[in-house]
């Protein structure tokens, strides 16, 4: 489906949503800087819907619908084929990641194992870290007095910072850094693929490192976890360690542009951020509601049953669209107005995901997204756009922002 940002919301709001439904695919670059206007046409005419691209599946919009497949794991498995980015690591097409692509007994074991890495208490204790980088980054930036502030600090810190959550020396930190930048900036498939294999090697040497000299770092305890009687094989772990590294990567650093986004477009609200860096926390929250990083993922059918009404069948693919949710006007007052004042309290939004495979993460994304949000508001006054900058938006699996071009006050 091709939208044109300008008359968006007309052919949207002319268009039958189950037609509108029907020709979306959330992986095509055209539907991103209009996507919020499309989906909630869709939402409010059909909350589940055919769509019948990418060989067809079924796109969930509404939050009861979306919460009530992702609290199924009985009837929706989490594993599915083909709705995600295409395969970089090839060799571990056929895998099957523990934890991000199990369900039931086997996922709750492998979650207890890894909770212990992802409280309140150890995101904590990665404040001091992510503050050090961020600080280490912009020193770089500042006396620049431009650039582009996805790829010279949102991509920055998140990969340094999972590499450590993960237990990774200095050095390989670093090189995890680069490389996972180079491999999904890749413009080109081929390009991609090729850094993929180079990674995955990566990731199998330290693996194999684990499994010879165990410690109580979080891939360790990965590599030796024993569920159902064994541990994971090889090409398991590299998948599981890869979709680790993008859940902790990837999300935060789009999820840090949109922000920044946000607050390039709306002054005042980046005057007051800046004046009182309490409100942060509820910038945050009201963030991840209105335009969550996590924008789209898959299940499977497993059993015939209904969403919505709709009938499915075993091996149908479902779409949960979490942003759709989040401004579903059964559910929200003004979903599609960001309010810093919003009781987030009072009903719970869906950008943390829910049920089963609720975000493990989530205390850390909030440590690391108030810390470089406000890193960058302190090192970096009179943030604006270039004059004539024009800003891409992205979605898909991801929701963010392709590049932010700006400017500051050169001190
Ligand atoms: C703003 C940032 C983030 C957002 C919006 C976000 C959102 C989500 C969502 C919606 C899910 C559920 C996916 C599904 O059910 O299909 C999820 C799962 C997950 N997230 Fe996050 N996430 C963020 C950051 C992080 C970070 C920093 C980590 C750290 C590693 C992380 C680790 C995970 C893991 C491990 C899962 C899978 C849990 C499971 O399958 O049981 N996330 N996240």
């Amino acid at each position: 489906m091709v939208l044109e940002a300008g008359d968006a919301a007309a052919q949207v709001s002319g268009t039958d949503p189950a037609d509108l439904a029907w020709s979306l695919s959330h992986l095509d670059p055209a539907v991103a800087e209009t996507a919020y206007d499309a989906l909630g046409a869709i939402r409010r005419g059909c909350p589940v819907a055919r769509s019948g691209e990418l060989d067809g599946f079924v796109l969930v919009t509404g939050y009861a619908e979306i919460r009530e497949a992702a609290r199924s794991s009985d009837r929706f498995c989490t594993y599915v084929d083909g709705l995600g980015a295409a395969a970089v690591v090839t060799e571990m097409r056929d895998a099957v990641a523990p934890m991000f692509e199990t369900d039931g007994d086997h996922h709750h074991q492998w979650r207890r194992l890894l909770q212990a890495f992802f409280t309140p208490a150890a995101a904590a204790a990665q404040e001091q870290y992510v503050r050090a980088v961020c600080r280490e980054t912009l020193q770089e930036l500042i006396l620049h007095g431009a650039g582009d502030l996805v790829g010279a600090y949102a991509r920055q810190v998140p990969p340094l910072v999972i590499g450590r959550v993960l237990g990774l020396a200095e050095l390989e930190r670093a090189w995890l850094s680069e490389h996972v930048r180079a491999l999904y900036g890749a413009e080109a498939l081929t390009g991609a693929q090729q850094a993929g294999r180079i990674y995955a090697d990566f990731l199998l040497g330290l693996i194999r490192e684990r499994r010879a000299r165990p410690s109580g770092d979080l891939l360790s305890t990965m590599v030796n976890a024993q569920v159902d009687g064994r541990s994971a094989e090889d090409d398991e772990l590299v998948k599981m360690t890869v979709l680790m590294v993008a859940a902790g990567h990837l999300t935060t650093a789009d999820a840090c542009a949109t922000a920044l986004l946000h607050l390039l477009q709306d002054p005042p609200l980046q005057e007051r951020i800046t004046a009182q860096p309490a409100a942060m926390e509820a910038f945050v929250e009201e963030l991840v509601r209105f335009e969550p990083a996590v924008a789209a993922t898959g299940r499977t059918v497993t059993t015939e049953t209904h969403l919505g009404g709709m009938p499915l069948f075993p091996g149908d693919r479902l779409l949960l669209a979490w942003g759709s949710a989040n401004r579903d006007e059964r559910v929200f007052d003004d979903g599609d107005l960001f309010r810093l004042d919003r009781d987030h309290g009072a009903q719970q939004h869906l950008g943390w995901g829910a049920g089963e495979h609720r975000c493990l993460g989530k205390h850390l994304a909030r440590v690391e997204l108030r810390v470089m949000l406000t890193e960058l508001l302190r090192a970096l006054p009179g943030l604006r756009l270039q004059p004539g900058a024009t800003v891409r938006r992205t979605f898909g699996v991801i929701r963010g922002v392709a590049a932010l071009p700006v400017q500051w006050e050169h001190r």
